[in-house]
């Protein structure tokens, strides 16, 4: 059977754009700006976008688009050795692994757009109140079950309708509401008096706080936030055509995932702090501190609906794309139909992600050096194999592919940039052999706790 190809480089774009944007765009980012030290922060993470960010993004785009291939197979075309096979598998498994737990905290997000129909944020205005109300509602199995079961199947769903029909369309319509729900939000959020002082917390530039451990921070963040290290660029990268440019897409890519970042920030930190509360880290300053702001101020109600389906949204686009990568290995190597792939696939990432719902409840005292059965595969997937996967991926590219191969490949859709640019591809060059390969290894190091024995 003929392989897809998405419709246009625009549907590419958007589809990749809707991997890259995601919970790390809405709830991550703006907190650990916030806490890192404002605009000084923002400008180090900007710094790491460009030089680990945007060389990798282009390094994984390119091995599928060469070889029109999922991970695994993406490496069996260009390289005969197992080590490197290996390494598409390990992106293969952090699919699964990574969509397992995502789809649990997506499920919540689903479930908090009813919440705030039934209207129930109205209710629990404070922060403790909020956040007593989130308990109850995660200790409910039916509750936490059902809307994680019905995130997957909306997930399946578009990865069943496949490329053109189901991925890009949705990506089509999706994106563009996604963006105009959260410019909704940013406006609601400057225009409430006492907006100032969010956008302090967010902007005020600290160059204090950037330490080794920020500049960690940041480098972490945009490795995640841009989906790499686990092939799912490199997946949407094999749907695209030979006549598109990849550099340039690259760049619309990370320019949209980086002003969404930017907005949301804006968005969330105006609304807390104007209506006087506290931002909290993590999933609390979403699913307490948020329905709790709203609840305050004049139009909560519908705002807080908007900002559940937005979250929601980014979070079901990811989601895509993680499972996008497991079917297409097992459509593309093993020969499957993609919607037997998509149910039976779905249904085995459904059976993984159970023991990390049930973390949150029946399984919450069941821990391993203080992590529960969530807290691990979450760290396993974000914190080891992403950065392992994306420290091999750019020295495959670097190093072992070959480099005229390699400009041969990437010349393709982008004969106007090498001409009249050719500096901008050696400064790809460099940062993707020197600089990608030992930042990202740092990274890996201080997941790992090395750094901290060694310092
Ligand atoms: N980029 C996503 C976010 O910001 C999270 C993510 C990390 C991801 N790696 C991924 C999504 C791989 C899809 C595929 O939320």
């Amino acid at each position: 059977m003929q392989r897809e190809q998405w419709g246009s480089k625009l549907g590419f774009i958007l589809a990749a754009a809707g991997s890259a944007i995601g919970l790390g765009n809405i709830w991550k980012f703006p907190y650990i700006a916030g806490e890192n030290g404002g605009a000084s922060f923002i400008f180090v993470y900007l710094i790491c976008i460009a030089i680990i960010g945007l060389p990798v993004l282009i390094a994984e785009i390119l091995l599928g688009r060469t070889t029109h291939r999922n991970p695994v197979g993406a490496f069996k075309a260009l390289s005969k050795s197992k080590l490197w096979i290996g390494v598409g598998g390990m992106g293969v498994v952090s699919g699964f692994l990574i969509l397992s737990f995502y789809a649990v905290i997506a499920g919540w997000s689903l479930g908090y757009i009813f919440e705030a129909i039934a209207g129930n944020f109205t209710i629990f205005n404070t922060g403790v109140l909020a956040a007593e109300h989130f308990n109850t509602l995660v200790s409910n199995l039916p509750w936490i079950i059902g809307y994680f079961t019905l995130f997957m199947l909306l997930t399946m769903l578009f990865v069943y309708l496949g490329i053109q029909k189901g991925i890009e369309r949705g990506s089509k319509i999706m994106m563009p509401i996604l963006f105009v729900l959260l410019i909704v939000l940013m406006i609601r959020g400057i225009t409430l008096e006492g907006s100032e002082e969010g956008i302090a917390f967010l902007l005020h530039p600290d160059w204090s706080k950037i330490n080794a451990q920020a500049i960690l921070v940041a480098l972490g963040h945009a490795f995640f936030t841009l989906s790499l290290g686990m092939g799912a660029m490199l997946t949407y990268g094999s749907y695209m055509s030979k006549n598109d440019n990849i550099p340039s897409a690259a760049l619309q890519i990370i320019i949209l995932d980086t002003v969404i970042a930017l907005i949301a920030g804006v968005a969330i930190f105006t609304s807390v702090f104007a209506v006087g509360l506290d931002p909290s880290a993590g999933p609390g300053l979403i699913f307490h501190t948020i329905p709790a702001a709203f609840a305050k101020m004049p139009g909560g109600y519908f705002f807080s609906i908007i900002f559940f389906i937005l979250l929601s949204i980014a979070a079901l686009t990811s989601a895509i794309s993680l499972l996008e990568v497991v079917v297409a290995y097992f459509v593309d190597e093993l020969g499957w139909d993609r919607k037997i792939a998509v149910i039976i696939l779905g249904f085995v990432v459904f059976l993984l992600g159970l023991p990390s719902a049930l973390s949150f409840n029946v399984l919450a005292d069941y821990t391993i050096f203080g992590k529960n059965f969530f807290d691990i595969v979450d760290f396993l997937a974000s914190n080891i194999l992403l950065p392992l996967g994306g420290l091999l991926i750019s020295i495959f590219v670097g190093y072992i592919w070959g480099f005229d191969k390699v400009l041969v490949n990437l010349k393709e859709g982008s004969q106007n940039l090498f001409d009249n640019y050719p500096y901008i591809i050696l400064t790809w060059k460099f940062f993707l052999k020197y600089l990608s390969p030992i930042l990202i290894f740092i990274v890996l190091l201080h997941s790992l706790g090395i750094l901290d024995i060694i310092f």
